[in-house]
């Protein structure tokens, strides 16, 4: 585990690291962890069982219990694929409440570090660098404003069909940062050895292009 090497790519909401961690990680043949899929999955999987948000116990025994089938760019829990539903506006909020509490980060823990297989891993989160891979080989940092993350996140849910409102989605974007900077555990920040890269006026390619550098410089 010790010598598998580790990219983390963390940052706020629609600041691009899924994009570009997925794009590291097919460019150098690693494997890829989108650990917000995990917290959303368990916070969805809460929503449809009928447990509370605020039973933590509950909450923390069946996210150490899920068992989702990621499919290539599909996540399949319990014979249905979620994708799309995971990343409702809905879903999103509910996940910050959940996320922010301790037994659950816990019982996602070690799931996550088993993604670290040869030859490699880029993960993808609020604290892929400072909790779960804190000996990561490189640590990337991404931030744009706030107007702009919520433009790209507009976009994507306007390609995928879904009603959107440009100003509720910057004020929720906004929120949810907020709780996920401010809460005890594993609050959103960079760690101190992580490269920051403000994404606000760089398109993927570029943003790509200078994680790659930082990797082969490193
Ligand atoms: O794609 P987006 O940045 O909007 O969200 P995400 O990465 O899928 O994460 C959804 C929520 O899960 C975040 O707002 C956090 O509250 C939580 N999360 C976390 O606490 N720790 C992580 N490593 C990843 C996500
Ligand atoms: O994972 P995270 O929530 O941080 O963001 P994402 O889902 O990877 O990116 C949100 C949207 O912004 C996607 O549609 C990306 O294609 C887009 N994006 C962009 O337009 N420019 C960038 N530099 C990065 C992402």
């Amino acid at each position: 585990m010790q010598d598998i090497p580790v990219i983390t790519i963390d940052g706020p909401a629609a600041s691009g690291k899924g994009t570009i961690a997925a794009r590291v990680a097919r460019s150098l043949g690693f494997h890829y962890l989108d650990s917000g899929a995990l917290y959303r999955l368990a916070t969805f999987a809460a929503l449809k069982h009928g447990i509370s948000l605020d039973d933590a116990a509950a909450l923390a025994a069946q996210a150490a219990n899920l068992d989702p089938v990621f499919d290539g760019e599909k996540i399949l829990f319990e014979g249905e694929d979620v994708s799309t539903a995971i990343r409702s506006e809905a879903v999103s909020s509910a996940t910050s409440q959940v996320a922010a509490i301790p037994e659950v980060r816990e019982a996602l823990f070690n799931l996550q570090r088993r993604f670290a297989r040869a030859p490699g891993l880029v993960a993808d989160g609020r604290d892929m660098g400072t909790v779960i891979f804190p000996k990561a080989e490189l640590k990337v940092f991404l931030t744009a404003t706030a107007r702009v993350r919520a433009e790209r996140r507009y976009k994507q849910l306007v390609e995928r069909g879904e009603a959107a409102d440009l100003d509720a989605l910057t004020r929720d974007l906004e929120a949810r940062d907020k709780r996920d900077r401010e809460r005890e555990t594993a609050p959103l920040r960079a760690a101190i050895d992580a490269y920051i890269l403000d994404t606000s006026e760089m398109d993927i390619e570029s943003v790509e292009k200078k994680v790659l550098e930082w990797w082969q410089s490193r």
